[in-house]
């Protein structure tokens, strides 16, 4: 018998870093893997094996579902076990492969993405933790990511940063965000930056916080602007860079239309049949000051640069949606789903009342 770690030795060597496999072996044009079989679809075997760091998530749990339902075989890093059981789901038997990770052990990177031909990165966290400050997600983990993925000969790296990414942004999540994209740049020159704005869908961290915490949105007036977008949407773009030839470069996702946050919140208490808050806007030292306080329960409920974050409007650019063949969708036509469960009974089944856009930017 071999102990564990010769095994892992053995294992090493039958499949070393830098020699790639059998999906590397493509049709001419349209280079296509030739391993590949089936109608396309969850039973097909798309002949691409795909690493999503990040997949635990909430736009990993789309992506993983969207690239198993083209029947490629995706490796998913996990840190808690349980995180990851829904996923099982999304593929194929034997499509979705859990593997352990840690952000700061190479060697697990290593076995998570050697065996594939395109890695996302979705890696990201809202506010620092004791054990990891944005840097060490969003910058030096990402780099970790890239460097360990270029030097096994992984061929497309596909990195997700945000819109509002800025070296000169007065939020540190932001700066963080930047600085990731400058390093995986540097340590895979190929890769793909793709910028999502905030994402709404099911279970998101936007209309649903709006519903539970209003008051932490009610800054700046109400009169910072966003463009949000379709989590699915944006899973989608990602899920289609498989196919596509357009690798290098950065895009950005914003959503189509440009909203100001009271009219955002109008929105949702709408949709939901909630009443208006009543607590009235707080200059932003008050709010500041709050949010310090916020930090002592253990779970985190908003932190001081997620609130920076809401004064500062999203970046006015050019969407690249055309890139990946979508047309991203509007947030009235989703926003039921979302909110419908913040409904009294009494309102759950009355029809959509959708404010109109009059204070829209
Ligand atoms: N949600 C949005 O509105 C939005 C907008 C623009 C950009 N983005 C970016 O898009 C990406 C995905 O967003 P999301 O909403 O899906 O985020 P999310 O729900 O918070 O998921 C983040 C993922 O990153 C992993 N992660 C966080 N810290 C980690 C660490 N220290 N070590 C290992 N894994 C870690 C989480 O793993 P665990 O489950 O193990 O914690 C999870 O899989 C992120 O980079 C985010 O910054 C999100």
């Amino acid at each position: 018998m071999f102990s564990s770690s010769r095994l892992l030795r053995l294992q090493r060597l039958a499949v070393p870093a830098g020699k790639r496999a059998i999906h590397d072996l493509v049709t001419p044009v349209p280079s296509k893997p030739i391993i590949s079989s089936g109608i396309p679809g969850y039973s097909a075997v798309s002949g691409h094996i795909v690493t999503v760091f990040g997949c635990t998530g909430f736009l990993g749990r789309y992506v993983v579902s969207k690239l198993g339902k083209m029947g490629t075989q995706v490796i998913i890093p996990y840190r808690e076990e349980d995180d990851k059981r829904h996923l099982k789901l999304t593929g194929d038997l034997g499509q979705i492969v859990p593997m352990e990770w840690d952000i700061r052990n190479e060697q697990q990177i290593e076995e998570c993405l050697r065996h594939s031909d395109i890695v996302y990165n979705l890696v990201g966290r809202d506010y620092e933790t004791k054990n990891f400050s944005y840097s060490d997600v969003h910058a030096k983990g990402a780099q970790r990511i890239a460097r360990i993925a270029a030097q096994a000969g992984v061929s497309r790296f596909v990195h997700v940063s945000h819109l509002n990414a800025s070296h000169n942004s007065k939020s540190k999540f932001y700066r963080s965000k930047a600085e990731g994209e400058e390093l995986v740049k540097e340590a895979f020159p190929n890769a793909t930056i793709v910028r999502p704005p905030a994402m709404y869908g099911l279970e998101d961290k936007f209309l649903t916080n709006m519903a539970y915490w209003p008051m932490w949105w009610q800054v700046n007036g109400g009169q910072t602007t966003m463009r949000p977008a379709h989590v699915i949407d944006v899973a989608q773009a990602l899920a289609n860079l498989m196919h596509s030839t357009q690798a290098p470069g950065n895009f950005s996702l914003p959503g189509p239309v440009t909203f100001t946050l009271e009219y955002l919140l109008e929105f949702v208490q709408s949709v939901a049949y909630l009443p208006p808050s009543h607590v009235p806007y707080l200059p932003k030292p008050v709010m500041l000051a709050i949010a310090r306080l916020a930090q002592l329960p253990w779970f985190p409920m908003v932190s001081p640069d997620e609130l920076e974050r809401r004064y500062i409007n999203d970046a006015d650019v050019e969407g690249d949606w055309d890139v990946f063949g979508i047309t991203p969708g509007q947030i009235e036509d989703y926003a039921l789903g979302a909110l419908r469960r913040f409904r009294s009974a009494d309102n759950f089944t009355r029809p959509l009342v959708i404010p109109p856009r009059t204070s829209v930017a």
